[in-house]
């Protein structure tokens, strides 16, 4: 019990850090600069909207590319879809010369309709109906198994059809607690190339690895680090097999994680001790690292763990980094109820969850602009007190048929709207000409 108060205490006393307020001041202004670009965004096409950015999104791509290429070299690159399922979202980026990975049957044939022709294909608990699909379009796709029970399916399908069909294996990067369920130990690893050695359908050539979250190459390196140990370990001819490694996604947005004290740890804490303490308009930012670092550190820990003679590709699957920039969400005033209490139009089943109770963002009023900050309830017309999209806004003022911006809202929330009480926002491309300046490299 001591140990725990302790441990609160210094939770309670630790300050998480504060957003740089100056480059916040920046990016709210970049935004204002484009209002009337915006303005005649959601004129032409109503309200509520997602506005997609495709300059910024292509922007993105060739950003990632250059980084890994210059760092590793052999790396090809898999937009992992489920962090903006918009079809022309993945169009653009297979434009983009990248390739896609998907988790699903339903991802899969999406991958297909927007003409891709490398697809990777991960995921926990593929149905047979999905390994089916994925022998449909053998020649395009790679089925990274997910357990020895996936492999024997696998393989028993592909024989049925005498469809040949390559495949990697997903390890495991902690065998404890919920991330489990992915893939297999590393420990397991010899084995399972014994057993796949054993099908005439399966090329199994590639390793895969996936960790969450990451501002900072950590979690990436230590995994890689397991790895190479034990791909040293391995006999030469099974080292040969491998063709790939897929180092997952789970690279931070370069705007960094932008938190209400209510997402910091302390903030929690209080949430439970004393919620009315908490200040609503107090913002945290924690910095993430730029993705040459990351890009950097991945290549420094391959070249001094992996056996020397490896003679792989390298693959990534960013998801966030590439679309978090590119969409963001516009919506209208529909009752102003106070001074201090404002509904809008679009309802948080646009984002699909309530994402706005821990994360900020700034609500930026477009029709009444302003750089001034206003404490005051902006909420969604669900009927639910948790459709908040924040606790203040920028502008003059905030009036009924007022146009809000919530910008850079492009990852985690497009593919998970749901549809739930009112109509989702539609869809419009932003035009070429508008730059937001925190994404500016
Ligand atoms: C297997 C796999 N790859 C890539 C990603 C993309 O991760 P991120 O959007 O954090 O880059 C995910 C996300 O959950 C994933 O599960």
């Amino acid at each position: 019990m001591q140990e725990l108060l302790s441990k609160a205490e210094r939770l309670l006393s630790s300050t998480p850090p504060k957003m740089d307020e100056e480059r916040l001041g920046i990016f709210i202004n970049s935004c204002l600069r484009h209002k009337d670009i915006f303005l005649d965004l959601a004129r032409r096409h109503g309200s509520p909207l997602y506005a997609l950015d495709e300059k910024r999104l292509r922007s993105k791509a060739v950003l990632f590319r250059r980084a890994f290429s210059q760092a590793i070299g052999n790396v090809d690159i898999f937009y992992a879809m489920k962090s903006n399922n918009m079809p022309d979202v993945a169009r653009i980026l297979v434009e983009a010369d990248f390739g896609l990975d998907v988790s699903s049957g339903l991802e899969l044939q999406q991958a297909i309709t927007v003409g891709a022709q490398r697809i990777i294909f991960s995921g926990p608990g593929k149905t047979d109906a999905e390994l089916s699909a994925a022998l449909d379009h053998a020649e395009r796709v790679t089925v990274l198994l997910d357990s020895f029970g996936e492999l024997a399916r696998l393989d028993q399908l592909a024989g049925k059809r005498k469809e040949k069909i390559q495949a990697g294996v997903r390890l495991t990067t902690n065998p404890n607690g919920l991330w489990r369920k992915f893939g297999i130990p590393l420990e397991s690893l010899h084995e399972f190339f014994s057993q796949a050695r054993k099908s005439s359908f399966i090329d199994l050539c590639g390793l895969q690895f996936h960790t969450s979250w990451n501002l900072t190459p950590g979690a990436h390196t230590d995994f890689l680090k397991q790895l190479g140990k034990k791909l040293c370990e391995l006999p030469l001819d099974l080292q040969r097999c491998i063709r790939f490694i897929d180092m997952g996604g789970g690279y931070w947005p370069v705007q960094g994680e932008w938190l209400r004290a209510k997402g910091t740890p302390n903030g929690q804490l209080m949430d439970l001790l004393a919620p009315e303490t908490i200040d609503s308009m107090a913002r945290h930012c924690l910095e993430s690292t730029p993705i040459e670092v990351f890009a950097q550190a991945i290549a420094r820990t391959i070249k001094s763990e992996f056996p020397k003679d490896l003679n792989c590709r390298f693959y990534c699957e960013p998801g966030r980094w590439i679309c978090h920039e590119a969409m963001h969400l516009l919506m209208t005033v529909v009752d102003v109820k106070a001074p201090d209490l404002v509904i809008t139009d679009a309802g948080t089943n646009a984002v699909g969850w309530e994402r706005f109770e821990h994360d900020y963002f700034p609500i930026i009023n477009l029709t009444q602009p302003g750089i001034k900050e206003n404490p005051c309830h902006v909420l969604g017309s669900l009927c639910t007190p948790h459709d908040v999209w924040g606790f203040s806004y920028h502008g003059s003022a905030i009036r009924p048929d007022d146009l809000l911006l919530i910008p850079t809202q492009g990852a985690y929330t497009y593919s998970l709207r749901q549809n739930f009480i009112k109509p989702l926002p539609r869809i419009a491309y932003l035009p070429a000409e508008v730059v937001l300046e925190w994404a500016v490299e």
